[in-house]
């Protein structure tokens, strides 16, 4: 039998390996990888080119409230699109519960969101902001046993946010389901209490949003989940690490052996705290949370991800468009008010390529982890997804490993007005987007099609078992105690 499709000739890189092979692809799934596999019914010629797995974004917000009320500018098919363009092949936001929610409600209207719009392939991770007895003893269970096996909670955000007692209450849940468990760690009275002593004080600029989540908060709250988590026995992911302090804590928990992950994002490599303070609110374009450091931290965040201490590389795009008045405009009151969130779909792998593994701060090996294979190992996707191999789908990026690009927001495909990273010169691009075999971007145009993306339901992972051990020798979740 022969193939759909062809890809001839090109420098196939793993996580592992880096080895010149052709891809043969049948029915979208990568069915022979070998020397010389002939024609398919359709031929891509990648001598020359570079060949990567096709990009997992593990945290993107898409189509989703934010915590004060606002619609991400993006709705399924302009994030999806973007993302296509900028090598990913699928992405993984939230179906976000809000007080007094039916999580299996939130999940079913996502779907309803997502199903007719999304370009590329899709999971839901689940946002849990009201953990009520019948959320986490029956609603939650009966979703993670129907592959939706992730969920993020919140140490900050009035609308979000679990007291301590909640967040052991929700590890506890995931440990009986085998469920993994996301956490933004950002403690949020020291938050509050700072934000109000600004703003009282006049600070109301940009800038001061930095100020008022100072590394501390950040490092305080990593190390609150990390001992939580501990107490329990569960394994637990800490989202969007921003600095050195909060990285230090999550490698003493390595160490120590705990099953503590974390993910970084393409804002805390190449913003920083000083992009905040730039004349009237141009300094609003940066403002995420934890928000960027100042330069010196970004080489801590390098290493993090060159020695696997950060196991994964999302965008954590959360769009609001500059020029909308409830959206970044908001800065003209004060930086409480502006919607939190930077977009990054599209860059994320194509500043991580060029600035990485260009300028060899990371190997391609570390590039084809952080960005695909780890985020599918973590969550569920592999084999299916994440690697170039006999049997995955043929989700690949065809790169371009010279081609010099200065970035701007004119070129990128999401529904934005800006992007944080514009002027940045770039080398290297991801020319072709295969999505189970078929192209979805191509020379930095979108040739896909709206409902084309699969939504996947994800088994439970390995990386999320617990690892059998409690400080105490108390296990609470059955009540046997052995010292
Ligand atoms: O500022 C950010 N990161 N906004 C998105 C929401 C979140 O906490 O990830
Ligand atoms: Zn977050
Ligand atoms: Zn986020």
């Amino acid at each position: 039998m022969g193939y759909d499709l062809v890809v001839k000739g090109g420098r196939i890189a793993t996580a592992a390996d880096l080895f010149e092979a052709d891809i043969g692809v049948r029915g979208g799934r990568i069915v022979a990888i070998g020397e010389d596999l002939g024609l398919g019914d359709r031929t891509i010629d990648a001598r020359g080119r570079l060949i990567t797995p096709g990009g997992i974004d593990a945290h993107a917000h898409i189509e989703q409230i934010s915590s004060t009320g606002v619609w991400t500018a993006d709705d399924w098919f302009t994030a999806t699109r973007s993302a296509a363009c900028g090598g990913t092949t699928v992405v993984m936001p939230f179906a976000a519960q809000h007080k007094g929610d039916s999580i299996r409600q939130v999940v079913a209207d996502y779907h309803d969101r997502a199903g007719p719009k999304a370009c590329i392939d899709y999971g839901f991770h689940m946002i849990i902001s009201d953990p009520r007895p019948e959320i986490v003893d029956d609603e939650l269970p009966e979703l993670i046993r129907k592959g939706y096996t992730s969920f993020k909670i919140y140490l900050t955000y009035d609308a979000l946010k679990l007291n301590d007692r909640e967040v052991l209450e929700v590890y506890a849940l995931a440990r009986r389901e085998g469920a993994f468990v996301m956490v933004h760690a950002e403690n949020h009275d020291s938050i509050a209490f700072l934000a109000q002593k600004l703003l009282a004080a006049g600070h109301k600029a940009p800038k001061f949003h930095a100020v008022s989540r100072p590394q501390a908060v950040e490092r305080e709250a990593t190390h609150r989940a990390i001992t939580l988590a501990e107490l329990v026995d569960q394994p637990v992911l800490i989202v969007h690490v921003s600095g050195a302090e909060a990285f230090d804590q999550i490698r003493w928990a390595q160490a120590r052996g705990l099953r503590i992950y974390a993910e970084t994002c393409p804002q805390y490599l190449f913003l920083c705290a000083e992009d905040l303070d730039q004349p009237g609110i141009e300094g609003a374009k940066c403002m995420c949370s934890p928000p960027p450091r100042e330069k010196a931290n970004q080489p801590a965040v390098w290493r993090a991800i060159a020695n696997g201490v950060a196991q994964v590389f999302s965008s954590d795009h959360a769009p609001y468009r500059f020029g909308d008045a409830d959206g970044k405009q908001k800065a003209l009151q004060d930086f409480k008010k502006v919607p939190n969130g930077v977009p990054g779909l599209e860059l994320r792998m194509p500043l991580l390529f060029s600035e990485g593994v260009g300028k060899g701060r990371i190997d391609i090996h570390t590039f084809v982890a952080v960005t695909a294979t780890n985020p599918a190992r973590l969550y569920g996707l592999s084999p299916r997804k994440g690697s170039i191999a006999v049997g995955a789908d043929a989700d690949l990026v065809i790169w371009d490993p010279d081609r010099a690009v200065t970035v701007s927001h004119s070129l990128l495909h999401d529904a934005m007005d800006y992007t944080p990273y514009e002027g940045m010169q770039l080398t290297g691009w991801p020319i072709e987007t295969l999505c189970r075999g078929v192209t979805v971007a191509k020379e930095m145009e979108f040739v896909g099609q709206a409902g084309f993306g699969q939504f996947h339901s994800r088994p439970l992972s390995d990386m999320a078992r617990p690892v059998g051990r409690f400080p105490t020798g108390f296990n609470p979740h059955d009540g046997s105690y052995q010292p």
